[in-house]
């Protein structure tokens, strides 16, 4: 059974759709950590009420960037897991801890992607005047939601949408792609080369 730890900054809604995935055996694995850069985070109640222990390296306490990440890099390589998730965790992922666990390392952004990476991705759909919008899982790496791309799901922009209601309707896949991804990966159906990630079929267990 695969080892997961999870890194969120605030709400963690997409935290909580990974626990339910697993409590309900949709996921096979076991979240044994909670990262946060946000000793604020409603995330760290979900994971108190979970049991999943929790990890506070409150970002506004270091007085550099370098610093936080060489600390994070360090409490990251002690946990030994095999699956780091970025759900809503609001920070780029530094090159060292890139590099340290690529391939093992997993976000997810509100935007079909490589449209509007970055922040406010479903602010830019709407202001770009997209039809299709969406959201990406893929894995990380060195640059900025560049990534192998594992699932997308994407929706309709509707006439009317804001930023608020077409966030809203991405959230809702969200909560749907991130635990299919995190349970493919935990079954070793991801297999990736180069910028593609293939799903393997399942198997057969005899
Ligand atoms: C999600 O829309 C996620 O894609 C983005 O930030 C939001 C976090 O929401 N990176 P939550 O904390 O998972 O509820």
């Amino acid at each position: 059974m695969k080892q997961i730890a999870v890194l969120a900054s605030g709400r963690g809604s997409n935290f909580q759709a990974i626990l339910d995935a697993l409590s309900e055996g949709r996921i096979d694995g076991r979240v044994v950590a909670l990262f946060t850069d946000n000793k604020e985070a409603y995330a760290i109640d979900r994971a108190n009420a979970a049991g999943i222990p929790v990890i506070i390296l409150n970002y506004k306490d270091y007085s550099s960037k370098k610093e936080y990440e060489t600390e994070l890099l360090a409490a990251m390589k002690a946990v030994r897991v095999d699956l780091f998730v970025c759900a809503g965790y609001m920070r780029i992922i530094g090159t060292e801890i890139a590099r340290e666990f690529a391939g093992k390392m997993i976000n997810i952004h509100p935007a079909l992607l490589p449209a509007f990476a970055g922040l406010h991705g479903q602010r830019q759909a709407v202001e770009y005047g997209v039809k299709i919008a969406g959201c990406t899982v893929h894995f990380v790496d060195e640059g900025l939601d560049s990534g192998p791309i594992i699932l997308q799901k994407s929706v309709e922009v509707l006439d009317d949408d804001d930023e608020d209601s077409l966030s809203e309707r991405i959230l809702e896949q969200e909560h749907i792609a991130f635990p299919e991804a995190v349970s493919l990966f935990c079954a070793d159906r991801l297999e990736v080369s180069g910028r593609h990630v293939k799903i393997l079929p399942e198997a057969n267990n005899q």
